[in-house]
């Protein structure tokens, strides 16, 4: 009985530890991994300061469509530009540029790196703060009714939008890159962390995504914020553009008929049949591709050297009905 007693005690104890050490190894491993979550999850000085940089570019083309608005004399309401100066007062310059200023600025001047960038950048920190103030001042209903004062309003947007575009591209491409070369990993590390901190201590929990939301709601008030409106229609980018590109350089020039050859067939409404149907070619849906093959064909030959003086002759054929059939209207005015 006491030898059944003892066994079970003792497998009732085995149990425990085994028990404990289970949770052990659990909680270590949970706070591993928390810990490396939370290392993965922290941007590095760098990175964070580029895409702050990347709100600034964003308001630094609301302020272009604001140029661009009070220029043709559109309509423009004081608000989107009131916040994005706002914006620009609480979010770069009194944080990002203050983590500039205190963090990156001194450092750099320690290790006597960059350091005539750095003075001129200081200089353009202050430049911009009193470009801000003058903007937030005349960012106002009162200013925008009138001719006068709204041109007022343009010129501080103007010398802004003209000095951190190579500003915030000269800290993106020389400044931050060379950052990790003057502190210890440890310190790179600790900063970006502490970076993150103040960023949610002055704009909440997730601080940058709440800023970034604002850009995009001032953006979606000016009608900028969709981006699939800059993307240049086909038309814009093809034959005018080529045509262009081709008349300057003969390399182009001969790689141009390839071109216009796989285009064609890529492109076939505005390239291919479409067009040539608009412009009165009979039978478009055969002699589109025809003339495509040609053109691929004849014009890889052309590229690699191979045969040029035979497949000149269809060649010349072909440009000399481009020309009959497009170029010339255009120079008569009925232009297609
Ligand atoms: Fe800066």
């Amino acid at each position: 009985m006491k030898t059944s007693h003892q066994s079970s005690r003792r497998k009732f104890l085995k149990a425990g530890g085994i028990f404990i050490a289970a949770s052990g190894l659990s909680t270590a491993v949970n706070s591993l991994a928390k810990e490396k979550d939370t290392k993965e999850n922290v941007v590095s000085p760098p990175e964070d300061l580029m895409r702050e940089h990347g709100v600034l570019k964003r308001i630094l083309l609301i302020y272009g469509e604001a140029i661009r608005r009070i220029d043709s004399k559109q309509d423009l309401p004081p608000e989107p530009l009131a916040d994005s100066a706002t914006i620009i007062r609480e979010f770069v310059e009194d944080y990002h540029e203050k983590l500039e200023e205190d963090f990156l600025f001194p450092r750099f001047k320690k290790a006597n790196k960059l350091v005539d960038l750095v003075n001129v950048l200081l200089q353009q920190h202050q430049a911009g703060r009193q470009l801000t103030d003058i903007t937030m001042h005349l960012a106002t209903s009162q200013t925008l009714k009138n001719a006068d004062d709204r041109r007022k309003l343009v010129d501080p947007m103007r010398q802004f939008i003209r000095m951190y575009n190579p500003h915030e591209a000269r800290e993106d491409t020389v400044l931050f890159p060379a950052f990790r070369g003057i502190v210890s990993a440890h310190e790179f590390d600790s900063l970006g962390e502490d970076f993150e901190k103040k960023e949610d201590e002055l704009f909440g929990e997730d601080g940058f995504f709440k800023v970034v939301d604002r850009v995009a709601e001032i953006e979606r008030k000016l009608g900028i914020y969709d981006l699939a409106h800059s993307r240049p229609k086909h038309e814009q980018i093809t034959s005018h553009d080529w045509a262009a590109v081709n008349a300057l350089d003969p390399a182009h020039r001969r790689r141009g008929f390839l071109s216009e050859g796989i285009q064609k067939f890529l492109f076939a409404d505005a390239q291919g049949a479409g067009r040539f149907a608009k412009i009165g070619i009979p039978a478009p849906n055969v002699l589109s591709p025809f003339v495509g093959c040609v053109e691929i064909v004849c014009g890889a030959l052309l590229v690699i050297g191979l045969m040029t003086r035979f497949v000149a002759v269809p060649l010349i054929i072909d440009i000399s009905v481009a020309i009959i059939s497009t170029k010339l209207p255009v120079l008569l005015g009925h232009g297609f």
